[in-house]
Formats: structure tokens, sequence, C-alpha cells
């Protein structure tokens, strides 16, 4: 890339203070996208779909390290059955048709949540992207898809108690290391689109001191410029965690 373009981009997005380790992104308002246009709820989840790729390369370029993406909860099988069967099927064809071009680009897509009410070919078409991706290092991309942060401490809590760990052995860090995101570091910000200020049940734990940011913006409509407004306010935050900054 060409000085010009460097400084062009500069222009465009001046460098950030700070920046999070770990973004996490509530990806909502797939359905309302959808209707302000007229059109079904799926053409909207296929939007949200092809957004995926745009944020991916954005957090890439803007530095972040790790995202995590909320892509489908553990409460969303309460949705009428086409739009499950439908939804499931758009994840399962981008899958297929991004995985390479996200390997080339250097992601290392991981899966948080539980895979075992998903249909064999999915759950393989999911394992062999974790495999394929699995030495990459430009960006960590873990996709929350049936994920549910009660449902992954219920877990947590069973592989403890199944490995005999001992009442006085259990400590923040033990848990830590029991959860989908082991080794990860706490998610610092999470992005909610569509205006909802809500957790539905998204990083209960990792995101106990995680900033919160929600924005008007439809998720098929949040792109780079609506991230860069992300990552600006949380560079401007105090984060106190419960003590002074003087
Ligand atoms: C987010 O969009 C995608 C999923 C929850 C799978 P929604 O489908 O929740 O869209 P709204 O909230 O109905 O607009
Ligand atoms: C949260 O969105 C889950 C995902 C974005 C995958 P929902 O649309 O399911 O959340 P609620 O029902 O409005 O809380
Ligand atoms: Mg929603």
């Amino acid at each position: 890339m060409s000085n010009s373009d460097d400084h062009a981009r500069e222009v465009a997005y001046p460098p950030l203070e700070r920046l999070p380790q770990h973004v996490g992104m509530i990806m909502d308002g797939n359905g309302r996208w959808a209707r302000q246009r007229g059109l079904p709820r799926l053409a909207g989840h296929r939007a949200g779909v092809e957004n995926l790729r745009r944020v991916l390369r954005a957090s890439v370029e803007f530095g972040v390290p790790i995202v995590t993406l909320y892509a489908f909860s553990s409460e969303n099988w309460r949705r009428p059955a086409e739009e499950v069967r439908g939804l499931l099927n758009i994840l399962r064809d981008a899958l297929g048709k991004e995985v390479g071009e996200l390997h080339k680009n250097g992601v290392q897509l991981r899966h948080i949540g539980d895979l075992t009410p998903l249909s064999d070919d999915l759950k393989e078409q999911i394992q062999a992207a974790v495999e394929l991706t699995r030495n990459n290092d430009r960006l960590i991309a873990n996709i929350a898809f049936n994920y549910g942060g009660r449902q992954e401490i219920v877990e947590a809590v069973r592989r403890i108690v199944e490995a005999g760990i001992p009442a006085e052995a259990i400590t923040e860090a033990l848990i830590d290391a029991h959860l989908y995101t082991a080794g990860l570091p706490d998610v610092d910000l999470v992005i909610r689109t569509s205006g909802e200020m809500r957790m539905s049940n998204f990083l209960l734990w990792q995101g106990a001191y995680a900033e919160y940011y929600s924005t008007p913006v439809y998720w098929p409509d949040f792109d780079k410029d609506e991230l860069y407004k992300a990552l600006q306010t949380f560079s401007q935050r105090d984060r106190r965690y419960g003590g002074l900054n003087t």
C-alpha cells in the first residue's frame, strides 16, 4: 500500500489511543432491517451474514485481535421452525462459501456454544473450519452459535465436578479455564446493534467489566465507520473496575 493510501486512511480513521483486545458483537436487527425494506426476515439474516465479512475485515484493519460474534443464542430455538431452519441454512452456506477467504486472510475461526443439537453435516463443517484455520493469527473470530452464557457456566461447573476438583480449589481462574473462552482475555467491549440495551445471555461471566455500546444501526448496516465509532467511544471510556482513577 502506498503512503498516500496510508495518509487517506489516517485522515478517515485517526489512530485510537486505546484498543479493546476483545470485542463482543451482538448482531441484532436483521429482522427489522428486512421489514423496513418489505423483505422476508430471512433476507435480513442473509444480509447480516454477508456483513460479517466486512466487519471482520475492518476488525483486522483497526488491529482488534479478538472478536466474539453472537450468531445464534440458546434461546433463538424459540423462533418459528421455518426461521430457525432458514437461519441454520444461511449460516451453513456462508461458512462453506467464506471459509477459504477467511483462511487466506489469517482469520482463526473458533466456535463457542453447544454443537450437540446441530445436524452432523453442520457440526462437521464447523469443526473442519476450526481445524483448517487453527494456526492463523491475524484475528481470532469466535462464533457464538447455539451459545448461552448461563448454559456455558452450567457446563463449566459440570466439568469441574466431573473432574473431582475439591471445593477449596474453586477459584475465578479455575472457572474461567472451564468456559468455552478458556485462554482468551475477558471481553473489553460489547457492541449491540439495533438499539436494544440488554445482554440477552451473552458472555455473562467474561463481560463482568466490559464496556457496553449500543447503536440504533441495524446489524446489516453496521459498517467500518460504525465499528470505528464504537472503538472511538471505547477509547474514551474511563474504566475503573470498582476503584478510582485519579
Ligand atoms: C439478529 O437479528 C439475528 C439473530 C438473533 C439470529 P434478529 O433476527 O433478532 O432481528 P430483529 O431483532 O428481529 O430485528
Ligand atoms: C440476541 O438477539 C441474540 C443474537 C444476536 C444472536 P435476540 O434478538 O435473540 O435477543 P432478544 O430476544 O431481543 O433479547
Ligand atoms: Mg433481535
